[in-house]
């Protein structure tokens, strides 16, 4: 019974998600084409959406990664077509002197930063708190929330000057719903939502915007773990509105319109992807 009415429920998300994808991105000119973008973690995940989604608006795309060069290099081949110009960037977000020395191939490149999407980010392994690795609790925090506030004290040193530019945090539906076994991972979730909204107040006079993209549960590879197994999937779907496991692309079209002038009044908050993940539906009973 409960898994009739689960394929019933998905089969309907699914043709309300075809009917929505008539209104896609691609039908409005969001104007972004030439500007300079900078994806960290650009090479897999939502980052890769995030830069196809940039490429196909005719961007500059700037793909930041640290590991998988071939895999930058394949991607950057594929989008040459589409995209402004691609470049391909190693660095630790963590480390200060390689995201200052990326900044710096970026100046030499382009002359500056239009749009900086602080994405990479890693979940760290599942560990209760009195069970957790101080090194690797710090980890997470050092990549996820550390390496955000390094590319966007870069990108700030650039878009104040030139008075213009947008930074977008990718931040999570953990940044509101507390997640047992990562307290690293919710904690600097909802530390770049801080960030974001304090950076926001102090570049806003010189017309930046910054902001967070929180997606809820995506289908890339952080989770697949999950949505792979037919239980974890059905456990995930319990707990999305909407009744599926959102695609990359539903986050990466937020994203070029959230860096477009289409979100120019839109700063210092978070703009949550989510499929109604954070509108509790376990609450549609019980309670
Ligand atoms: C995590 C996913 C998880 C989702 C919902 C995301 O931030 O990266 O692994 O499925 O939150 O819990």
């Amino acid at each position: 019974m409960l898994a009739l009415c689960t394929g019933i429920c998905v089969d309907a998300a699914n043709s309300a998600r075809e009917a929505d994808q008539h209104a896609n991105v691609d039908d409005m000119d969001l104007k972004l084409s030439g500007r300079r973008v900078l994806v960290t973690g650009g090479n897999s995940g939502l980052g890769a959406a995030m830069v196809r989604a940039f490429a196909a608006e005719h961007a500059r795309v700037a793909i930041n990664y640290v590991a998988h060069p071939e895999l930058t290099a394949a991607m950057a081949t594929q989008l040459r077509d589409s995209a402004g110009e691609v470049l391909q960037l190693a660095a630790d977000v963590s480390r200060a002197d390689e995201v200052a020395t990326m900044f710096a191939q970026i100046d030499s490149a382009w002359g500056g930063l239009d749009v900086l999407i602080n994405n990479a980010g890693i979940d760290g392994e599942r560990a209760l708190a009195w069970e957790a690795d101080a090194a690797a609790w710090n980890r997470v925090l050092q990549i996820n929330l550390g390496g955000a506030f390094l590319c966007a004290r870069e990108a700030l040193k650039r878009m104040v000057p030139q008075r213009s530019g947008v930074i977008i945090n990718t931040s999570s539906v953990h940044e509101v719903i507390a997640w047992s076994g990562y307290s690293a991972y919710s904690a600097s979730k909802a530390g770049l939502s801080m960030m974001a909204k304090t950076l926001a107040q102090e570049a806003g006079p010189y017309g930046v915007r910054v902001l967070c993209l929180a997606p809820g549960a995506i289908r890339t590879a952080i989770n697949a773990a999950v949505w792979k197994d037919p239980d974890g999937q059905q456990d995930l779907i319990s707990k999305i509105a909407l009744g599926r496991v959102g695609e990359p692309e539903d986050v990466a079209g937020m994203a070029v319109v959230l860096a477009s002038g289409v979100a120019g009044y839109v700063t210092g908050t978070s703009v949550f992807v989510d499929g109604g993940m954070t509108d509790y539906p376990a609450f549609s009973h019980g309670g």
